[in-house]
Formats: C-alpha cells, structure tokens, sequence
C-alpha cells in the first residue's frame, strides 16, 4: 500500500455505491454496449489477441516443466502436439511462446484501449450534450458541483471496467478454467489438495480485505471531509481573513484531520494482520503443495517438471480466485455507475432545436403578456413566487419592475425566457402563446443583463461576441463602445484579447456589467431584460451607461429592474410588484401622486420624505 494521500478521483471511484446484480440491472449495463458497437471490430480483434494472449501464458508452466524434464530425462522432454524435445529446442519454444504472448498482449491492450477510450468520448459527449440541455428546474434541484464531479467520477468507473476489468475478467477466467484443467491431467490427487485448501484462504482473503475496505473507506470518508474544509475555505479566502476566522478555520481542519488520523490507525493493525496472513497463507500454500509433490516425486509418481508445472499452474489459479472478489465488486460499482450515468441520459431535455418552425416572423414586435400566472419554482413546492400575476407591455415600450426584495421580479424574467412554465395563467408573445414558438428562437429573440454577471474564463472579445457568435471586430468594438466599455478596455495593456480569468473575476463588478450590457448590444434583440444592469457602476457611469441603454432601449420592449428608482423614472410603466403580485402599475408622476402607496412610500425613502419627485 502506497503511503501518499490518495487523489479526490481515487476517494470518489472507491466510495462510489454498488449496485446489486440482478437481471435488471446487468440487462441495463449491457445496454452501454451499443458506445462499443461503432468500434466492434477492434474491440472482437482485442478479445482473440487476448485469448491467445491468456493461452500462451497458460502454456508457460508447461514449457517451464517441460523444461526441467529435458534437462532431467534421457529422452528429452515430450511435448503435445511438438513430440520428443532437447533443452535447447524447448528453451527456444519457450523464448518463442514468451514473445508471442507479449506480442499478443501489447496487441490487446491497445486494442481495448482504443476502443475503451473512443467509447467513453462518445459518452462523455453524450453527458454534456444532456447537462447542457436539461431545463432550470433541474439544476434548482441539484447541486452542480456535486452534479459534475459523480458524472465524472462514474464515467471513470466505466473507464476501468472497460480497459482493465472487462479484459482482466476474461484473462482470469482463461486462466482459471485452463490451470484447473492442466492441474487435474497432471495429478488428479494433487488437484484434490489444491481444491480443498485454495477455498479456506480464499474465504479468509475475503474476510480480511472487506474488513480492510470498510477501514479505508472510513480513512476516505473522513479525508473527503477535511478536503472539502480546505476547498471551501481557499474558495472563500477573502471572507476567512477578512472575518479573521483562520483560526477557527484550523481548529475545524485539526478536528477532521484527527479523525482522519483515528481511522487511518484503526485500518492500520487490520492491514499488518493482513499481510501476515497473506504472507503466511501463499507460502503456506505453496509449502503444502510443495511437500505434498515432493512426496510424489521421491515415490517416482511424478516428474520433476511436472511438479515445476504444478506450482506454477497452482498460483496462476490462486491468483485468478484471489482476483474475483476484486472484479466483483468492480462490475457492481460499474453497474452502479452505469445506472446513475443512463438516469442522467434519460432525463428529459429541452427542445431547444427546430428553429424552422412555421410562419414564424423573422423578428418579434415584442408585444408580451403575462396573464394570471401562477408560479412556484419546482424546487420549492410550498413556496408561491407569483400569485395571478397579470401584466402586458406594447411593443417597444419600456416597463420597470420595482419592488422589494425576494417580491419575484427576477423570477418574471426566468418565466420570460421560459426557464421554466407557468404553473397556471398564460404568457403569450406577440399574442402567440409562448409555448408556441420553437424554444431556441424565442430566447434569440431576447437578451438579458443579468443581475450577477458572470463572464466565461476567455478574453474580453471572446465574451462580448458570445451575443452573437460570428460577428466582426469592427462590430464588437462598436457595442463596446455603445455600453461605454471601450474606454476602460482600452486601457488595459492587451486591449480586448484581455483574460477576464474565472468567471471574470479580475475584473470589477461595473466592468463586468459593462461587458454584458455589449454583448446585449450586439445581439439586438426584440426583448430586453436589464436586471439590475447598472448597480454597479458609479454615478458617472452608470448616466453614461444610461445614454447607452436608452440608445438600446429604441424600438425594443424592454424590462428594467431597478431598485434605485431614479434609473426607472423614465419608463412608460412602472409596475410594483410585492409577494408576486403587481400591487400597483402607471408612470412615475401617477404612482408617486398616489396618497399611502408603496412607491411612494419606497421613492421617499430613497429621494428624502419631503421630496418624493426627487
Ligand atoms: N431557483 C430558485 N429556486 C427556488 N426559489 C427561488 C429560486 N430563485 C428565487 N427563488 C425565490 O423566489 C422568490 C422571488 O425571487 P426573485 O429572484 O424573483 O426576487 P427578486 O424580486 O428578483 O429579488 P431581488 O430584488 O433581491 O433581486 C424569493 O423568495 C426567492 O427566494
Ligand atoms: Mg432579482
């Protein structure tokens, strides 16, 4: 056993749950057979080099015996199939058999590899394609990291057990059902011996290793544990030091580290015992047919190179039993694997393909609709978001949504976007229901400025042409422009081929804005949702980033979330929504009249009471 910390792949492949082994369940792993059908060929090319592989390996004790015998015998030695041999001609049969068998093996491994590796590519693929088109409401209800490390990790678990499980298995077998038969033609009461002790070691291996595995995996569990404090907390590094929490964060490490340590110590005394064992139990064995054969060899009943033969055939099967418990509970995490792997592939996707729907127009008016919608996320069942809202904009008119916190104002414009269904009530586009519109070219039709803006790990250009993938240079610059961007991009020593790193963290939160405020310029869409999309910038910025926006405002609907009010003040409508309902709707002059409504009461605490116009 290695005494290095084993990698956050090595813990996950051996915590990853068995599944049990019923018909079920193989039928659905077999099922993965069709990734290997473009690649048959090769992979039933690797399957007989391996069998001749296996079956020149069978023949080596044979040879080895045969050996000895030539050396020992007057007549040589005699061998099937080749007769009567001298030393030299055995040895080069030997040196023959011993190349072939490396020939075949070097032939096998690559074949399987080939195909192992293909295949799991196209699975992969397959993963991503299906992650990457599952609706929202999936990933409400699953965590993301937790999502992509156990697709990884089972995909890993598949790739074992086609390169190396799957071959091993058969080679195992070969050997098992081969040394078995040679044994038995060589001594039938020598087979009797093997036959009766190999199962009490074989029980005892397996006692001992279970045992040993439930310790480590314990020692891993606890590993995982103290990992996770240390990912958690270099990714959180800024709010660690800036709460002066590193030492209460090393106090949490110490504790796990110590369990860590407790486990590894209590596998420790199980492990040495088992290495006793294992040393004791093979040399034992080997003894015990030793003495036995040498007992036949002085009464004349056996050749020496037939006992040579029989010892060596005796640890070729011992060693294929020794491995079945291990392919074992290999192929039932593979089974495993491969369940929770096809799960993912069956979930539904969305349609967001067919763009060649019919009569669609080849841009929107942009008229939207929402009527009496009811809404909770699937994630939160008992929670209602919007309760009958209703809410209607007119072509390229502007309508702000203002209201509290958690009100549900973000979650109009997931439904906008048809992140996810209405639970009732209807959301219809330009008088179509939205339902009716092929998915991907209804979100062409609209662009968002998010509320969090999170740009890809590229460059600056890479991320502003994300809006409309194809566009020139000359076009990005223009939107860079157009969103005041250009300026502080220019300012940096590589311009636009900037890295923005992770997410876009080496840049600054208005920066960021900025940026996705261009790649909604460029794409020019019929519909625009500004989330939020100046609360990072400063005062002077965010005036010239209005002039941009209300340039891009021209002609499209647009949805603005604000809730500094004053950036809202010149939509056509403003509607305060609150616990998911439009509470109160009309333009600034007539919501801030209204006597004891919330927009007034909200403009008065942001303008001064006195004040409420601003
Ligand atoms: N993915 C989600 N799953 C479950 N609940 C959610 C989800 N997103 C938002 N919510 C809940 O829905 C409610 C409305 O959230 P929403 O994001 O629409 O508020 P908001 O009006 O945009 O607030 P803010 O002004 O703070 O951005 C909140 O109570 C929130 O906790
Ligand atoms: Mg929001």
């Amino acid at each position: 056993m290695s005494r290095r910390d084993p990698s956050q792949e090595e813990i996950a492949l051996e915590r990853l749950p068995k599944a049990p082994l019923n018909r079920e369940s193989l039928r659905e792993t077999l099922m993965f057979a069709r990734y290997v059908q473009p690649y048959r060929a090769r992979f039933l090319a690797g399957l007989v080099t391996l069998f001749f592989s296996a079956t020149f390996g069978l023949a080596f004790p044979l040879l080895a015996g045969a050996l000895i015998d030539a050396a020992m015998k007057p007549g040589g030695a005699h061998l099937p199939l080749l007769g009567a041999l001298s030393l030299a001609q055995v040895a080069a049969v030997l040196a023959g058999s011993v190349t072939l068998q490396a020939l075949c093996s070097f032939n096998s491994s690559l074949a399987f590899n080939r195909v192992g590796q293909s295949a799991l590519a196209d699975l992969r693929h397959e993963c991503y394609q299906r992650l990457i088109t599952l609706p929202m409401a999936f990933f409400g209800q699953r965590r993301v990291g937790e999502l992509t490390s156990r697709v990884s990790t089972d995909i890993a678990q598949i790739e074992g057990a086609l390169i190396d499980a799957l071959p091993s298995i058969c080679r195992q077998t070969v050997f098992l059902i081969g040394g078995i038969t040679l044994i038995a033609i060589t001594s039938g009461r020598l087979t009797l011996v093997i036959l009766c002790t190999l199962p009490f070691l074989i029980a005892a291996a397996v006692f001992f290793g279970r045992r040993l595995r439930r310790y480590s995996r314990e020692t891993q569990d606890q590993l995982a544990a103290t990992n996770t404090i240390v990912e958690e907390t270099l990714q959180a590094i800024a709010s660690v030091k800036a709460f002066a929490n590193e030492a209460f964060e090393l106090k949490r490490y110490e504790a796990a580290n110590a369990r860590v340590l407790a486990a590894a110590l209590g596998a420790a005394r199980w492990r040495a015992v088992f290495v006793a064992f294992f040393i004791l139990a093979l040399f034992g064995g080997i003894v015990i047919v030793l003495w036995f054969g040498a007992g036949l060899l002085q009464r004349g009943e056996i050749s020496a190179g037939e006992l040579t033969r029989f010892v060596l055939y005796t640890t070729f099967v011992a060693g294929a039993m020794g491995q079945a418990a291990e392919l074992f509970s290999q192929i039932q995490k593979t089974v495993g694997a491969t369940q929770r792997v096809r799960e993912l592939l069956r979930e539904p996707a969305e349609a967001t393909g067919a763009v060649a729907g019919t009569g669609l127009p080849a841009r929107l008016r942009g008229e939207v609709s929402f009527e009496a919608v009811n809404f909770r996320y699937p994630a939160r069942p008992e929670m209602a978001v919007l309760r009958e809202l209703s809410l209607a904009a007119q072509p390229g008119e502007r309508i702000a949504l203002v209201g509290p916190s958690g009100a549900g104002k973000s979650t109009i414009t997931a439904l906008l976007l048809r992140f996810y269904e209405p639970e009732s009530g209807r959301l219809l586009i330009d008088g179509r229901d939205a339902r009716d519109y092929p998915l991907g070219w209804l979100r062409g039709q609209m662009a968002i400025v998010p509320q969090d803006v999170l740009l890809f790990g590229g460059s600056i250009a890479e991320n502003i042409v994300y809006g409309r993938p194809g566009a020139d240079d000359a076009a990005i610059r223009e939107a860079a422009r157009l969103a005041n961007a250009d300026d502080f991009i220019r300012g940096f020593p590589e311009g636009y081929a900037t890295l923005v790193g992770d997410r876009g963290v080496k840049l600054s939160g208005g920066q960021r804005q900025r940026i996705a405020i261009a790649r909604a310029i460029l794409k020019n869409p019929a519909i625009l949702i500004l989330d939020e999309a100046t609360s990072s910038l400063d005062s002077e910025s965010e005036q010239l980033v209005q002039g941009a926006l209300d340039r891009l405002m021209q002609g499209r609907t647009t949805f603005i979330i604000a809730h500094r009010l004053a950036t809202v003040r010149n939509a056509d409508k403003i509607a305060v929504i609150e616990a998911g309902r439009v509470v109160e709707l009309g333009t600034h002059d007539e919501l801030s009249a209204r006597p004891d409504g919330l927009y007034r009461r909200l403009s008065s605490l942001q303008f001064g009471p006195g004040n409420p116009l601003g």
